[in-house]
């Protein structure tokens, strides 16, 4: 008996000094799980005289029943505790004013290059990718541009090696399009390219985005006609395009395409240099033997084909002065551009 009350007052003490309920459970376990104090009693039942064993029984019970009222108080009592702290520590004052969160905002290059593919894509275009990493066939000779050829060195390349380069011109795209595709398609082709070129207007990377439609019948008419459908949605409805003859190996005849200036609106301005034209892109037919390279019988179809610097097209769009300020990323630039 005497025993039964120490234990009792034992667990009083250690569960009033439990803190939480882990440490309440531990000394719960300490009495009543498989090893604790209140079941080894039990195990000494056997060291008893048959006869006194059922009222040894009986005060082993009672004691294991006092012993779990008192842990069951306990532990109610612990876990309002527990209760109460926590809702001390996450309490929100809901009067504080709230913390501003800084949204960002889609980059003038990605953002031209969407509008692009819209523009584009409403004309019928679908989208193909080619690697950034290139061999020197489709970026030069399938262009009908041979390792000997002058137009080489319009493009200062980056060579990495074993016949690879970085490419140059997304036209590289064309050729790896038409071996996969019989035409008629159109087909626009967005990517970094790189160049060894670096000032106020150039970077060694910059974006570029290519077109190219071949079906029966393509003229540099229909050229002319997308070209004017673009600069009317990208830059003003008023804008328009004129083709100056150029020279592109891959393209024959070759233009290279000025748009009307935004900015003046084509009467001479400083931004157009007193013009009233900006170039935009170059572009032209699809050079026969091109299409040959690609299986394409060029005398049955023809195509037209145009690249352009997406870059170029942003900085004219937003008044963009400097080409490094589209790759510094400094964000009291980039804010300019939330919708
Ligand atoms: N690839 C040419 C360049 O980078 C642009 C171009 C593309 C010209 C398609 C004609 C046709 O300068």
């Amino acid at each position: 008996m005497n025993e039964n009350e120490e234990i009792v007052r034992e667990a009083e003490r250690l569960s009033e000094q439990a803190e939480d309920s882990r440490a309440l459970y531990e000394v719960k376990m300490s009495f009543l799980g498989r090893t604790g104090k209140v079941t080894s009693l039990m195990k000494r039942m056997k060291e008893i005289a048959q006869e006194l064993r059922p009222a040894f029984g009986k005060e082993v019970n009672a004691l294991r029943e006092r012993l779990e009222a008192l842990f069951a108080a306990r532990e109610e009592r612990v876990k309002e505790r527990e209760l109460a702290r926590r809702l001390a520590r996450e309490k929100v004052d809901v009067t504080m004013p709230g913390r501003r969160s800084r949204t960002g905002a889609l980059h003038p290059v990605t953002k031209v290059k969407e509008e692009l593919i819209d523009i584009f894509s409403g004309m019928g275009f679908e989208v193909f990718e080619g690697p950034e990493i290139e061999n020197d066939y489709y970026n030069f000779t399938a262009l009908n541009t041979p390792a000997d050829h002058p137009a080489r060195d319009m493009q200062d390349t980056f060579y990495l090696g074993e016949g690879l380069l970085l490419r140059t011109q997304t036209s590289a795209g064309q050729i790896r399009f038409m071996e996969k595709r019989k035409p008629p398609f159109k087909m626009l082709s967005p990517g970094r390219v790189f160049r060894s070129d670096d000032d106020a207007t150039h970077s060694p990377m910059f974006h570029q985005m290519e077109g190219l439609v071949v079906d029966r019948g393509v003229t540099l008419c229909d050229l002319k006609g997308m070209l004017d459908e673009f600069a009317r949605t990208m830059f003003s409805a008023s804008s328009r395009t004129r083709l100056r003859p150029s020279y592109f190996p891959f393209t024959e005849p070759s233009v290279e395409v000025d748009v009307s200036c935004a900015s003046c609106g084509g009467k001479g301005c400083p931004l157009c240099k007193g013009t009233g034209w900006i170039e935009v892109l170059g572009a032209g037919m699809v050079n026969r033997r091109v299409l040959e390279n690609c299986g394409v019988d060029p005398d049955e179809y023809t195509g037209f084909a145009f690249g352009m610097g997406i870059e170029r097209i942003a900085m004219l769009k937003y008044g963009i002065n400097n080409i490094k300020l589209l790759t510094e990323n400094d964000t009291r630039f980039l804010e300019q551009f939330k919708d």
